[in-house]
C-alpha cells in the first residue's frame, strides 16, 4: 500500500513520505549499518512490518530511499524506534520531513505521548528533538553499547482531539 505522497518542498525538495515495504530494507538495512554502531538486524524490520502496531516509512529521493522511521504504539503512548537519514542527505530537512509524518499520525491515532531514547553524546539528533518540543523525562543507565552510554528518555506530548 505505497500511497505516494508529495511532502512539501522546502530544503528537501524533491524528497517524498511513503510506507515503508520488505523490497526497501535493502537500502533502509545500508542506512542502518552506517548510521548506529549497533544496528538493528534485517528481521528486526521484517518481524515490525508484519505488525499491526507498527508503522514505517521511507523517505524517497528519486527512486533512492535516503531515511526512515519507525514507531510502534501500545494505547495512546508511542516509541519512535528508529529514524535515520542517509548521510549524504543529512541537513536538508528530511529528518523534520519523517518527524512530521510520524506526529501527524499519531496525533491522527490518537496517540498522546511519544517517547524515544537517544544518546547524550548524540548532538544532531538531541537538536532536532528540541526543535519538535521533546522533553527530557528520564535517564536509562548504560542502555547503549559501543561506546556504553546512558540513554536520555524524551517525550513529546501531542494535541489530539
Ligand atoms: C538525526 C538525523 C535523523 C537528522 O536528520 P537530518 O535529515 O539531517 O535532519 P534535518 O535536516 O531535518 O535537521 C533538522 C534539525 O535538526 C538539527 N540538526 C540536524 N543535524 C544537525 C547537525 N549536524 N548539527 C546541529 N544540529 C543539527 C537542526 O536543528 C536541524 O534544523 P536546521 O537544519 O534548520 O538547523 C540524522 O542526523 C541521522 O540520521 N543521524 C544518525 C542516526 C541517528 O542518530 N538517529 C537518531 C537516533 S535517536
Amino acid at each position: 500500500m505505497a500511497s505516494h505522497q508529495p511532502v512539501a518542498g522546502g530544503q528537501a525538495g524533491e524528497v517524498y513520505v511513503r510506507r515503508m515495504e520488505p523490497a526497501d530494507l535493502a537500502e533502509v538495512m545500508e542506512i542502518e549499518r552506517s548510521s548506529f554502531s549497533t544496528p538493528w538486524p534485517l528481521q528486526t524490520f521484517h518481524g515490525l512490518l508484519r505488525r499491526a502496531d507498527s508503522l514505517l516509512w521511507v523517505a524517497e529521493a528519486g527512486d533512492r530511499v535516503v531515511g526512515y522511521a519507525v514507531v510502534w504504539i501500545v494505547l495512546d503512548q508511542a516509541e519512535l524506534g528508529d529514524i535515520a537519514v542517509a548521510e549524504a542527505w543529512r541537513r536538508r530537512g528530511i529528518g523534520r520531513l519523517l518527524l512530521d509524518t510520524v506526529l501527524d499520525a499519531m496525533a491522527e491515532r490518537g496517540v498522546r505521548e511519544l517517547f524515544l531514547e537517544v544518546r547524550p553524546s548524540n548532538v544532531e539528533a538531541r537538536r532536532l528533538y528540541e526543535r519538535y518540543g521533546f522533553d527530557e523525562v528520564g535517564r536509562r543507565k548504560d542502555y547503549y553499547s559501543r561506546p556504553r552510554e546512558d540513554a536520555l528518555v524524551l517525550r513529546r506530548l501531542l494535541q489530539t482531539n
